[in-house]
């Protein structure tokens, strides 16, 4: 019997996957169960699958999921309450009733408190519906720039608020509405990918650096940590100890490690060679994870298995890209061996 990844890191984090219902059935699930001790929706939490139309909260399939969780020992990350993807198109138009419903929202006063009320029972319905049997949740994912100049995401609800005051609304009302619900151990998080680039990492710093100046209530900072194996693993490390600096908690959201398809006319025991420098990555990745134990509340893989890497449904099919430690088969790969027994 081949040691679980929950066992090997128990005394460092916990170990999650990001799932959906096809995780929670056999033979997927034995695999989920043995491994890991938590999970997140992977896509059943965001909001166009919660709130579809504006007051019709639909919660089956992410109860399926926390239901599950708890009747197996498994805590439950919440992703997310404001993004700019996968939200419902009602959300940035005027409401039913109004003089100019369904046309796009402008950044009025008016429109912006019309912004801000959506999010209000938005985050208040999750805080009624899930109370304190979800940790922590995004409050809000992905707001920083691409571009490093720019450092906020030009997204509607940038454009509406004519600037990032938002993202300290959100964590306001996120806040009050878990608070009101006697939920006032639900951590807040930021979560964002590329934050092991010094430039995009900077501006997250700063931004939640000015947000805890404020008095704004921000927990945790999330690294999405979508990464390949050209990725720097200092640069990942050097992120983490920037934002210990700032005594936020600290979770590893979304990892994979991208290797690449195997290229046309390939030899096999090139791409071989590939998943084995992929078990010595996630051997050295894991191993200054463990080191930063202290710092990092949990790390999860986004995906129980390759089969279910979001990587293979990319527009342009990438079909056999692999990123994640167990194989299509449900097989421990090198990467979960560099894993749990580092000597190799
Ligand atoms: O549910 C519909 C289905 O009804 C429809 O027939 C089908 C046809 O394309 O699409 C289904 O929706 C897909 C959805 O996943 C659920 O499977 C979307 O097309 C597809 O775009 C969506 O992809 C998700 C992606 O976020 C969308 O932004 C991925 O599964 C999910 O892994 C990915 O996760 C994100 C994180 O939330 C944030 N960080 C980056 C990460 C990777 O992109």
């Amino acid at each position: 019997d081949i040691p679980s990844l929950q066992d090997v890191l128990a005394d460092d984090f916990r170990i999650g996957a990001a799932i959906d219902a096809r995780d929670i059935a056999d033979p997927s699930a034995q695999l989920l169960g043995k491994h890991f001790n938590q999970i997140t929706a992977e896509n059943h939490m965001k909001p166009d699958a919660i709130q579809p139309t504006e007051g019709d909260f639909t919660f089956d399939a992410a109860d399926e999921l926390v239901d599950y969780a708890e009747a197996n020992g498994m805590e439950t990350y919440g992703h997310t309450i404001l993004w700019h993807s996968q939200v419902p198109d009602w959300w940035f138009q005027y409401p039913e009733g109004h003089a100019e419903a369904g046309e796009p929202l402008g950044s009025s006063d008016e429109d912006r408190q019309i912004m801000l009320d959506r999010l209000e029972a938005h985050a208040g319905a999750l805080a009624e519906h899930y109370g304190d049997r979800i940790w922590a949740w995004d409050v809000v994912n992905e707001v920083i720039s691409d571009n490093n100049a720019e450092i906020h995401r030009h997204s509607r609800w940038y454009e509406i608020f004519e600037g990032p005051e938002y993202v300290s609304h959100a964590f306001r009302i996120a806040r009050e509405q878990f608070d009101a619900v006697g939920a006032t151990d639900v951590k807040l998080f930021i979560n964002d990918y590329g934050t092991e680039n010094p430039g995009k990492r900077d501006n997250l710093y700063n931004l939640v650096a000015d947000m805890i100046a404020d008095g704004v209530p921000v927990d945790g900072v999330g690294h999405q940590t979508h990464i390949s194996l050209n990725t720097s693993i200092d640069h990942v490390e050097q992120s983490i100890e920037k934002f210990a600096g700032l005594g936020v908690l600290q979770s590893v959201t979304e990892l994979d490690v991208a290797i690449g398809a195997p290229g046309e006319g390939e030899e096999f025991p090139q791409y071989e060679a590939r998943l084995i420098e992929q078990g010595h990555y996630y051997r050295d990745l894991f191993a200054m994870y463990r080191e930063h134990a202290d710092q990092l509340e949990s790390v999860t893989v986004w995906g129980l298995h390759d089969g279910r890497s979001w990587l293979r449904s990319l527009t342009e099919p990438r079909p056999l890209e692999s990123p994640l430690p167990f194989s299509d088969q449900l097989r421990s790969k090198w990467a979960y061996w560099g894993i749990v027994d580092p000597g190799r």
